[in-house]
């Protein structure tokens, strides 16, 4: 691709698309650059570009003639159907990422007119330009910037220029999506922590959560795209179906963070229960059916500083039952093992309000437990869940535990006691 940028400030122009990338690029022969002065093409002694308008008004107009001479210099009056002549103006159609596809994909050689001022004389346009594109609705000084927009977001398109294809494809406004959210190191900054999803590689699962992140973000943000955005695959049907439901549960604004429970959050704790109660019962999962976990229960867990309560803008949301006591029926697991004699804790009772589910504050409840566990010097956490509780699994997956068997517990008399259990092995922190 060669890109000529007809300009009264190619020094400027050529700095900064001769960084970085692009710049990288243009060095190694993939992309041609240059930037040409169109002051040099003038044929007054003054090296005059520009004059007052016909007809009045403010400013001055830049003339057809050093404009031509300028163009005809970089394209030698010769025919190249893949040569697209562009003039940047905001009176050109709106810039996007399908333009951008479109001249890498066609074209290979760009000549890219900045005007200046009050703009070019109308004539120059009829007569030489191919396209007006604007970088949007708003007037800039000149067309430099949006020169450079173009030709940075069309060479980043050209094969080579980039590692690898994929480091644009799926790029906000691909496909016409949002980027989903990115996150580098460390895992937690200043409370606030990576989705322990993308922790755990497991890819299917990251590609899934990343591609709903895509949807969720498009249509929060940009409206007008999730618009016109048609899903092409029976897993984003799946996805805009689940966003659908999820849509008015409460969001994760802000951080979360836990401490211990005291006596007065046991009504909200029980409010959580209630609503955990209705939902396993609608799954048909018999657990919590009866009157466990009741407020006495909870009173001896508080007692023993073992419950705590996690908070969000100042709102209880979720609550856990961290104990440190070895539980008995753990040591005859069946179908499976534990694997390691390392020192446990037990997450026992855990719960979210029922506004916040779908929101992350299941895996923020899932790192608090995590905290608590490292609180308590132990690095190996166990935790048991009805065989039928696919939400409990499938979280306790995501979050990096290990089904290691089948257990029996005898907390709910008269219900069913069969439990699948899971395990976790802290790592040391970085
Ligand atoms: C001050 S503007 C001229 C605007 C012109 N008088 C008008 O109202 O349409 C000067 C130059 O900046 C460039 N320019 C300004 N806004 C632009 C935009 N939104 N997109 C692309 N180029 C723009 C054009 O090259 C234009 O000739």
């Amino acid at each position: 691709m060669r890109i000529d940028i007809l300009t009264l400030f190619p020094d400027t122009v050529s700095a900064v698309l001769h960084e970085s990338i692009i710049g990288r690029a243009a060095k190694k022969g993939i992309v041609e650059i240059n930037c040409v002065q169109i002051r040099d093409f003038t044929e007054n002694k003054q090296k005059q570009v520009d004059d007052y308008p016909y007809g009045g008004g403010f400013g001055c107009v830049m003339m057809a003639q050093p404009l031509k001479s300028c163009l005809e210099s970089v394209t030698q009056n010769t025919q190249n159907p893949r040569r697209r002549v562009i003039y940047l103006s905001p009176q050109g159609q709106p810039y996007t990422q399908e333009t951008a596809k479109r001249l890498s994909r066609d074209c290979d050689h760009l000549v890219l007119v900045c005007g200046h001022y009050e703009g070019v004389d109308e004539r120059f346009i009829e007569q030489c330009v191919d396209e007006e594109i604007s970088l949007g609705d708003f007037v800039l000084t000149g067309g430099e910037i949006a020169a450079m927009a173009v030709a940075d977001s069309v060479c980043r398109l050209i094969p080579g220029v980039l590692a690898d294809e994929q480091c644009y494809i799926g790029e906000s406004h691909w496909d016409g999506l949002l980027e989903y959210p990115q996150y580098t190191r460390p895992e937690s900054w200043e409370g606030r922590a990576v989705p322990e999803i993308l922790l755990n590689g497991n890819h299917a699962n990251i590609e899934r959560w990343r591609r709903k992140k895509q949807l969720e973000r498009t249509r929060d943000k940009r409206p007008d795209l999730f618009a016109a955005f048609e899903p092409a695959t029976d897993e984003d049907r799946q996805l805009l179906r689940e966003l659908e439901k999820e849509k008015n549960r409460k969001k994760l604004t802000g951080p979360v963070t836990y401490r211990p429970a005291a006596s007065e959050d046991i009504p909200r704790i029980l409010e959580i229960v209630q609503d955990a109660r209705e939902s396993l019962a609608r799954h048909h999962v018999d657990q919590w059916q009866g009157n466990y976990p009741d407020a006495a229960r909870f009173e001896e867990d508080i007692r023993l500083g073992e419950c705590f309560v996690l908070e969000h803008a100042g709102e209880t949301i979720a609550f856990f039952v961290l104990s440190t006591a070895p539980q008995e029926n753990y040591d005859a697991i069946t179908d499976g093992k534990w694997s390691a004699d390392l020192p446990y804790c037990v997450l026992h009772r855990a719960a979210v309000a029922k506004e916040y589910r779908g929101s992350g504050a299941s895996q923020a409840l899932i790192r608090c437990v995590e905290e608590q566990a490292r609180a308590y010097g132990l690095k190996c956490i166990r935790v048991d869940t009805h065989r039928k509780n696919k939400a409990m699994q499938t979280l306790l997956r995501d979050s990096g535990f290990r089904y290691r068997g089948n257990v029996l517990v005898d907390s709910e008399p008269g219900h069913d006691p069969r439990r699948q259990a899971f395990e976790k092995i802290l790592k040391e922190r970085k």
